[in-house]
């Protein structure tokens, strides 16, 4: 990492004027020494003794996150090392976000520069490399606008204001509902967790927000029987209505545990909405940009949305996040919706700078391939007798493993075990194990990290079988 990217991603404390380096340090009496350390240049030095101060760290972040022990120096390609100067193959990629890898010379080259020229002004002014991003967006999907925010969360919100006030302002909807899938995941703020069908993420923030119901995936009855339970249910009179506003759902339910929609099930989301004047809104913040091996998860269906989100890949590891729509679903005015930072130039130079990539090196040929070789490889380690391995499922490198009840051990656990072995990797739900590697992950290092998955899935087993035995 040189040090024109450093500042671009706010490192300050290594090149920072005098003045700069006072005031971060308002703070430092009750920071750890070894928090500094983060701060590094790709060639530095690891930390002096190897192990990062966890502790110093956690007197002083919010627990919101269960990490896992091992602190980040710096990464190249697929691979991270460790502040101990440990080597990982990352095939978690920042949850499905870093799909040109780490250090990527195309992003940071791109990022670099706009840093140097113009970084931020707000929306207030026409932002160029903005409109470039909507237009190559526009130009990949079914879609004809794009409005720019930060993250996946916030991309949901915005499908849900723009559903809303689509059901208002063309149907004389009072009280819209949006049904949205159990199992799913949309975000972490009160309107998308409630979307979300999963009470464990609601539970602890009741009361959530009205006008979402959640149906089965891929379940077309089920479907069928919730469009007319909304309907049914009222309140009637004048001026009331309860109907669908919107159908929201992922084309493959990632955090849910990697599960691939079922077109049969899309397509009547797709008639229903239809029929009413509804939305059918693709949540691809996960699936999007390529990860599936075509440049929409909801490509592998083929049914055509209205509203498609998206976030994690499209800036590389750059925050930036997306709602695009169809110029009939387009209702938003000036005040409807904003973010300060939503598609400023850093991050919108990321997102051209990542598509640009993808096509230049026909990057998703080899999200396709690579996603092949990786499948067959599970599917071999599943196919030994005695395996812990249930099932393999998912689209090109959005891969999930699901464990045997013989496993006896959590996906999580799995994880940690690979991680010691040098291979980060993420669950998906309690028994199911992700691989969502960089798309640019070459034949060697897929190969590499199916011999230490193998390997760690069977210590894992043999670990929870041990604690399992009697005494
Ligand atoms: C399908 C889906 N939607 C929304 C989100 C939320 O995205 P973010 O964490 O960027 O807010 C995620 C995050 O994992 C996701 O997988």
């Amino acid at each position: 990492m040189g040090p024109g990217l450093l500042v671009a991603l706010g490192c300050a404390a290594v090149s920072a004027p005098p003045s700069m380096r006072t005031a971060t340090r308002i703070g430092a009496p009750r920071a750890s020494p070894r928090l500094a350390s983060t701060v590094q240049t790709k060639n530095s030095a690891p930390v002096e003794g190897g192990a990062y101060d966890t502790s110093g760290f956690d007197s002083v972040v919010m627990k919101t996150y269960s990490r896992v022990p091992i602190a980040i120096d710096r990464g190249e390609g697929c691979v991270l090392w460790d502040t101990s100067g440990k080597r990982y193959l990352d095939f978690a990629a920042g949850i499905a976000t870093a799909c040109l890898g780490h250090a990527h010379p195309a992003l940071v080259d791109a990022v670099t520069e706009q840093m140097r020229r113009v970084h931020h002004t707000s929306n207030l002014y026409y932002i160029p490399k903005q409109g470039d991003l909507a237009q190559m967006l526009t130009d990949r999907s079914p879609t004809d606008k794009v409005f720019f925010c930060n993250s996946g969360a916030e991309a949901n919100e915005a499908a849900i204001k723009l559903a809303r006030k689509h059901a208002r302002t063309k149907h004389e909807i009072t009280e819209p509902v949006i049904i949205s899938a159990q199992s799913s995941f949309h975000g972490r703020t009160l309107a998308t967790i409630a979307a979300t069908g999963q009470f464990k993420y609601q539970e602890p923030f009741l009361p959530m927000p009205a006008g979402f119901v959640h149906t089965p995936y891929n379940d077309v009855a089920a479907l069928r029987e919730t469009v007319e339970r909304i309907e049914k249910s009222g309140p009637f009179g004048l001026g009331k209505q309860k109907r669908l506003a919107a159908i929201l759902l992922e084309p493959l339910q990632g955090e849910g545990g990697i599960k691939p929609g079922d077109p049969a099930f899309f397509a009547e989301a797709r008639r229903l909405c239809d029929e009413r004047g509804a939305l059918l809104m693709y949540d691809e913040v996960q699936t999007g940009i390529g990860r599936t091996g075509t440049f929409w998860g909801h490509e592998r269906i083929g049914v055509r949305p209205d509203v498609i989100t998206c976030a994690k890949a499209l800036g590389g590891g750059v925050p930036i996040g997306a709602m695009l729509c169809t110029e009939a679903a387009n209702v938003f005015a000036p005040g409807d919706h904003a973010s300060t930072y939503g598609g400023n130039f850093l991050a919108s130079a990321a997102g051209v700078a990542v598509l640009r990539e993808l096509d230049r090196a026909n990057v998703l040929a080899n999200v396709r391939a690579r996603g092949e070789q990786l499948r067959d490889l599970l599917e071999a380690i599943s196919a030994k007798p005695g395996s812990h391995l249930a099932q393999v499922r998912g689209w090109g490198l959005i891969l999930g493993a699901q464990l045997g009840e013989s496993a006896r051990c959590t996906a999580a656990q799995v994880c940690a075990q690979a991680a010691q072995g040098g291979l980060l990797l993420v669950p998906a739900g309690p028994n199911v194990v992700r691989f969502v590697p960089p798309l640019i992950v070459t034949e060697a290092e897929v190969a590499q990290a199916a011999s230490i998955f193998e390997q760690a899935l069977a210590d894992a087993s043999a670990a929870a079988a041990k604690a399992a035995a009697p005494a």
